[in-house]
């Protein structure tokens, strides 16, 4: 197998979109975020554990997260398949659609590469919304009781994102939340795959990395430890001055705190927090971290943290559905012919990244896109459908022969 590309790879295409990028996609010609090096602009490529995310404006003024791989994963196009296909069906709140796309970036001796496109989502990571944010224990009960929400919507239709931590949840208007980044979710139908990534050290449980699987209960641990950090920061807001480490990207407590429990002081900390809900969830998660890799018996969280306490003056839970549009760039002075918005409501159509130059042309992109994402069983059922229907057709032909013969 080819090596994959490096980051200085990408930055080099995505320096020329109209390169890199088929010319029936809304992202040929598109503008990339730049940022300084050595003095000079460079398309600003985020940095992960095994891509490079993009921020990319369409001549459209849409704007899309544009995830480039740096490294192999046999599993990737058939994980992603599933899950666009999971989300696609029932988008909710904390989803962003997605797609992947085997063919979606060229390099410059022109072999292809592949990319996950999603609309890019405004708002801010939570960490830095907490940064700003941490003494308003309104705005975060909010993000607190939409995280709880989040959970349970993902628990009830057996969803896990597999990497729950900080960098991954988005803070929009409103201070919802939304989840991004889901190269280790498991959906079901998913359970022949290994796990491929174990997660952010700080916010697992220490038996993880050894002994953990794809599963639907990935999100448990991560899940009861964010929502905690929440809690007590909502309750007692001081908490976040006092125990989270400038520059961490851990909330309230560190990797360290989840080794050692019994010995770590910021652990000891909460245990002051004058709050019910918080010595609750505490001692149910230092109950967790006793059992070195039961991941099965730790609970899912209470349902009744999806309701505000009395006295919150928190609206009721919202409608579970509102659907990312790509964020809208403000208008440029240029004129730019503007092609029809990507129809990215809730429900992903194969087409929505295309867009046509002819008609034809259109329809063949889209029918080799809809091949390389369809299921093998969608597949074989759909070259059913079409033999039966040549057959058929044969048949009438032969039998209005023979009678016009006859
Ligand atoms: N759809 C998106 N909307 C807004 N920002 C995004 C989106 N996707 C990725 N990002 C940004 O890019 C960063 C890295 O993306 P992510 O998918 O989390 O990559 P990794 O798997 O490397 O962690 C995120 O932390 C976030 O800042
Ligand atoms: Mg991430």
């Amino acid at each position: 197998m080819r090596p994959f590309p490096s980051d200085r790879n990408y930055q080099d295409w995505l320096a020329d979109t109209r390169s890199c990028f088929d010319p029936d996609t809304l992202l040929h010609a598109a503008e990339v975020e730049q940022h300084k090096v050595s003095g000079s602009d460079s398309p600003h490529g985020r940095p992960g554990a095994a891509s490079r995310v993009f921020k990319l404006t369409t001549t459209g003024r849409q704007i899309w997260a544009v995830k480039c791989y740096t490294t192999a994963d046999p599993d990737r196009a058939d994980r992603y398949r599933h899950i666009t296909e999971e989300l696609a069906r029932r988008p909710a709140n904390w989803t962003v659609d997605c797609a992947y796309h085997a063919r979606g970036i060229k390099g410059w001796d022109g072999n292809w590469w592949p990319v996950l496109l999603m609309p890019w989502v405004g708002g801010v990571p939570l960490l830095t919304w907490l940064g700003s944010n941490a003494d308003n224990s309104l705005a975060v009960e909010r993000c607190r009781r939409d995280f709880a929400v989040t959970i349970h919507n993902m628990h009830k239709r057996q969803i896990a994102h597999g990497d729950l931590q900080p960098g991954n949840v988005i803070v929009e208007a409103g201070d919802r939340l939304r989840l991004i980044d889901y190269d280790g979710m498991y959906v079901p139908g998913l359970d022949h795959l290994p796990l491929r990534q174990s997660g952010m050290p700080g916010f697992q449980h220490p038996g993880w990395a050894a002994a953990g699987k794809l599963c639907a209960f990935m999100d448990r641990f991560p899940g009861r430890l964010i929502h905690l950090s929440l809690l007590a920061i909502a309750r007692e807001p001081i908490v976040w001055q006092e125990l989270h480490v400038d520059g961490s990207d851990s909330l309230l407590l560190e990797a360290d705190d989840l080794k050692k429990p019994e010995t770590s002081e910021r652990i000891k900390r909460l245990r002051r927090v004058a709050d019910p809900d918080v010595q609750e969830e505490l001692a149910q998660l230092c109950a967790d971290l006793r059992e070195p890799d039961d991941f099965h018996s730790i609970p899912v969280l209470s349902k009744r943290f999806r309701k505000p306490p009395a006295d919150a003056g928190l609206p009721p839970i919202l409608p579970e559905v509102s659907p990312v549009a790509p964020e809208v760039a403000a208008p440029i002075t240029v004129t730019i012919p503007a092609p029809a918005p990507a129809p990215v409501t809730g429900r992903v159509p194969a087409s929505w990244v295309y867009r046509s130059t002819t008609p034809e042309r259109k329809e063949t992109v889209v029918r080799t896109w809809q091949l390389e994402t369809q299921s093998p069983f969608r597949r074989r059922l759909r070259v059913i459908a079409l033999t039966s229907a040549l057959i058929v057709g044969l048949l009438v032909c032969l039998l209005i022969t023979i009678i016009y013969v006859a």
